[in-house]
């Protein structure tokens, strides 16, 4: 079975996410998006509000998984018997650090691939910092993020 895993912090998951979660899911016979719980960072939802506004978002896809790891990503890729990293590049600006870390994965734990999707054109200005630069200054989000989570978001800058 062709296991792929998609890692990312998802603080919150944008339409551009969801792109590449629909497009690489037909790839593979299962597709795992895991949600990075990294002490050093400071996101603004918690992993299981993360991974729940993903649930909502991928309803539709039926070889989507949700999880989330904790240390080495080649470790949590080994543990679940994938053999891929999805990655999604917006912009040259991504590539540098993108080839940084799939050349050291790849030292790290030799049978694993990363491979890169381009991401849609009309995502390649999204991240989710944006999302909630805008989100925090009252501004609309729509098309940037999937429609069931934008009520989540905007509640979360209701009650900061
Ligand atoms: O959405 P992000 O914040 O760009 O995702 C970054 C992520 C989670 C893919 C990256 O930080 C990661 O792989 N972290 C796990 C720790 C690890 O394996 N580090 C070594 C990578 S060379």
């Amino acid at each position: 079975m062709r296991i792929a895993v998609y890692p990312g912090s998802f603080d919150p998951i944008t339409n551009g996410h969801l792109d590449i979660i629909q497009r690489s899911s037909r790839l593979f016979d299962k597709l795992i998006v895991a949600v990075v719980k990294n002490p050093n960072k400071k996101p603004l939802f918690s992993i299981k509000e993360r991974m729940m506004m993903i649930e909502k978002s991928i309803k539709d896809l039926s070889n989507v998984e949700i999880d989330y790891f904790e240390g080495l990503l080649v470790d949590f890729v080994s543990v679940k018997g994938a053999q891929v990293i999805v990655k999604g590049l917006r912009a040259l600006s991504d590539f540098e650090y993108e080839f940084q870390m799939a050349l050291l994965n790849r030292k790290l734990n030799t049978d694993i691939e990363t491979i890169f999707m381009m991401t849609n054109y009309k995502y390649s200005f999204l991240s989710s910092s944006m999302v909630k630069e805008i989100a925090s200054l009252k501004g609309s989000i729509a098309d940037l993020v999937p429609e069931v989570i934008i009520q989540d978001i905007i509640n979360k800058f209701s009650t900061k």
